[in-house]
């Protein structure tokens, strides 16, 4: 990691072999996040990146996704809008039908919430096979709303995420890589 920060950060983050299926390594940030000094240099890292993007919202995408967008939107001034896993939103919601890592899923978007003139970052805490923040992405595009990049705390290197998202031409952020 080019920044010291983020390698503070890597180092509170702990591997589990075999979780949730057999042949995943899953990296918990539980301990990341009850380190109150990674949890800050996270949200340092992600103010100064976006703090003259002229951002109108962050779109957070459920679960883990929400902790980091909402802090940094709070820094930010501005609003966050959800991403949330099916059958969760109560009104009127584009759908997304999309495959994890270790499963598959569908993620909604409220019709409403974003705008032609809304500029985002979208959050998420991992880019794994690029599943999940693809459907994110196809998503926030129905609303016509720009997205500036894609965030992440951490990216898997040896899955094909950053490159399905750059192949939808969507630039990827992250503080922590794994090869
Ligand atoms: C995890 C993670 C990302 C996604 C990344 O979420 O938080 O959202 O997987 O994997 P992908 O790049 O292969 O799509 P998960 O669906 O496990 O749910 P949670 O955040 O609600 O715990
Ligand atoms: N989401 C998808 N793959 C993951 C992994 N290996 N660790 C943590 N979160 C994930």
């Amino acid at each position: 990691c080019a920044d010291l920060r983020g390698k503070y950060i890597a180092d509170t983050i702990r591997d589990v072999p075999d979780y949730p299926s057999k042949g995943v390594v899953f990296r918990d940030i539980t301990t990341m996040l009850a380190d109150p000094k990674a949890l800050r240099y996270s949200i340092d890292l992600l103010h100064e990146r976006y703090e003259n993007y002229g951002l109108t919202q962050i779109v957070a995408v459920e679960a883990r996704g929400f902790l980091f967008a909402a802090a940094l939107a709070d820094r930010l001034g501005i609003g966050i809008t959800l991403i949330r896993k099916e059958g969760k939103l109560p009104r009127d919601a584009y759908r997304e039908e999309y495959a994890l890592e270790y499963g598959e899923s569908a993620l909604e978007l409220h019709k409403d919430a974003l705008t032609h003139r809304d500029r985002v970052v979208v959050m998420d805490d991992m880019l794994a096979t690029g599943g999940t923040m693809s459907a994110a992405i196809d998503l926030i595009q129905k609303t016509e709303a720009t997205i500036v990049e894609a965030a992440f705390v951490a990216e898997l290197l040896y899955l094909p995420g950053r490159k399905r998202l750059a192949e939808k031409g969507i630039s990827s952020y992250a503080m922590v890589a794994y090869d």
